[in-house]
């Protein structure tokens, strides 16, 4: 039962051997250390080194962004590929900061897996329930890592009972803490029956392993104090009377999830979590789309893009647009039919985030994130083939929940704001409106923080100061329906009309009153929160 979760049998090995997956946590709880003890055991850096950005410049730009400047190493924005054991993982980056965006959803529609890391000494926090439910909406497999058991952290069952509880998701221990804080020995290893002690002299240490043959070998007493033994053989006893045990088809489905304890400045737990991720997966999944789904093992190359990052290099506005690849085997110079405009795009320099340095990718596989730098063509949702008409869907554009208007700080500069607001419109950073009345623009965004942010870019990559400032409107709704109804609708509320990045007519408003309205007076109009991309 615990060997690999084969769910999907016939995929070539390549493409078996990859784990695509992001981490979950809320800030604080170790997400970045987790993530260079990843690389340290890939086998992709030497030394953990030091990775602390600290303040906004952190929160609020990708993390692997803040590693890439504060290391000096060529990291990455978005996506790092290492190799563990036989094992190629793909670790996608969540965006940093601590407002729920779409970027985020978007970013778990390319991994097969999440790593949900919480801090013993707080258990779930806000961001980490928000990013759960994110996860839950698409079904991802969930694997926990409780980090910082070196400090004094809460009782475990009351840990497990908070995730259970606040989630709503079964949790099975895979590891078990012995002691805690001053006194963490290490973990008793319940998958496989193996003493896992910590070494704290050496943080970039693998633990030493002891294997042990059932809670009765006497080599536990050689290792662990009476005391503590005797606590572990009673928590051991009640896991196994109250947790269920590791089901790999429930764990797939994302309705339990397996829990390892460890610390990961101190390296330990780190190597077993791997493992895990290795072991229980999952491969590569197949991929909805229209008007057919896509399976990782199909011979053709088909792929979408997930995010688009602009000014990754601001001396040139090129952008490098993230794929992940749903199935076949990726050749560089390959010619991919874009689909959304039927035209051939030969893609010669891929680029693939190898945890060591950013290269050329010669080829990828299913599963693989593979970075094309383009001049925006591709867009988010795109998808890329060897010539069918398939386009990937679930990857949605969300209504925005907060609206401001935006001035550029010196008038003259207008024309120079509209382009970078189109700019972050199409990365995704953020919608933006044009009403069809007046000038100007409203941009709207899901959390408060990112008008920050997108002020703060606008300035930094543009050198333009802008002002945001409160919108007459407070919800925006995007406008489908048949053409004639369409353009009567769109006549008689002229001033609540306007038009997002794409064109696409949106009707924007302050009231739900006023949406309510529109659904009764014109039935065959209807206003979506969402829009496909496409
Ligand atoms: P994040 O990316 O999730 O925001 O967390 P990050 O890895 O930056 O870790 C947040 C803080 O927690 C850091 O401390 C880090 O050293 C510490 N930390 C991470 N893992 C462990 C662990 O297993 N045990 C303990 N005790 N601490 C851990 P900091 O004070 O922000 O930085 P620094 O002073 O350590 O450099």
């Amino acid at each position: 039962m615990l060997d690999n979760a084969k769910n999907r049998p016939d995929l070539p090995a390549e493409i078996a051997r990859r784990r695509t997956f992001a981490i979950i946590s809320h800030p604080d709880a170790g997400k970045t250390t987790l993530t260079e003890k990843f690389l340290l055991f890939g086998g992709a850096i030497q030394m953990a080194g030091q990775v602390r950005a600290k303040g906004e410049a952190r929160r609020t730009r990708s993390d692997f962004m803040a590693m890439e400047k504060d290391r000096g190493i060529s990291v990455s924005a978005s996506a790092m590929s290492f190799d563990f054991r036989e094992y190629r993982f793909n670790l996608v980056d969540t965006p940093g900061h601590s407002d729920f965006s779409e970027d985020t959803y978007r970013t778990l529609t390319a991994v097969d897996a999440a790593v949900m890391v919480i801090d013993g000494a707080k258990g779930v926090e806000s961001q980490t329930q928000k990013l759960f439910e994110v996860c839950r909406m698409r079904d991802l497999p969930i694997l926990t890592f409780c980090n910082k058991m070196d400090r004094e952290s809460r009782d475990v069952f009351e840990i497990i009972d908070e995730i259970q509880q606040n989630l709503a998701i079964d949790v099975t221990p895979a590891s078990w803490p012995i002691g805690v804080g001053r006194d963490f020995l290490g973990c008793y290893d319940i998958l496989r029956d193996r003493l896992e002690l910590m070494d704290r002299a050496d943080r970039n240490k693998v633990a030493e392993s002891i294997e042990i043959n059932g809670l009765d070998d006497p080599k536990l007493a050689e290792h662990v104090p009476p005391q503590l033994l005797e606590k572990l053989r009673e928590d051991l006893e009640m896991v196994r009377e109250l947790m269920p045990p590791l089901d790999i088809e429930l764990m797939a489905e994302g309705s339990l999830t397996p829990i390892w304890f460890g610390s990961a400045i101190n390296s330990f737990g780190v190597k077993e979590l791997m493992e895990g991720i290795a072991r229980f997966g999952p491969e590569p999944q197949i991929q909805s789309a229209e008007p057919r789904q896509i399976l990782p093992e199909e011979n053709k190359v088909a792929g979408f893009v997930f995010k688009v990052q602009a000014n990754m290099d601001p001396k040139h506005r090129d952008r490098v647009a993230f794929v992940r690849l749903a199935s076949g085997h990726f050749q560089r110079g390959m010619k991919l039919t874009h689909v959304r405009t039927r035209k051939p795009m030969s893609i010669t320099n891929p680029v693939m985030f190898l945890a060591s340095d950013r290269e050329l990718a010669e080829e990828a596989w299913a599963g693989d994130i593979i970075g094309i730098p383009n001049h925006g063509q591709l867009r988010i949702g795109d998808t890329l083939t060897e010539g069918e008409a398939i386009r990937v869907t679930g990857i949605p554009s969300f209504a925005p929940e907060l609206l401001q208007g935006v001035r550029a700080g010196d008038p003259l500069k207008s024309k120079h704001l509209e382009k970078a607001l189109m700019q972050f419109a199409e990365e995704g950073a953020a919608k933006v409106f044009k009403p069809s009345i007046g000038s100007g623009f409203v941009v709207g965004v899901v959390g408060q923080l990112q008008f920050e942010v997108l002020a703060s870019r606008i300035e930094l990559e543009y050198g333009l100061p802008v002002r945001f400032e409160p919108s007459q409107f407070a919800s925006a709704r995007w406008v489908n329906g048949a053409r004639p109804a369409v353009e009567k609708f769109i006549d008689t509320n002229k001033q609540h009309i306007a038009y997002d990045h794409d064109g696409d007519i949106v009707y924007l408003t302050r009231l739900q009153w006023d949406i309510d309205r529109v659904e009764r007076d014109y039935p065959e109009v209807r206003l979506t929160a969402t829009k496909e991309m496409m």
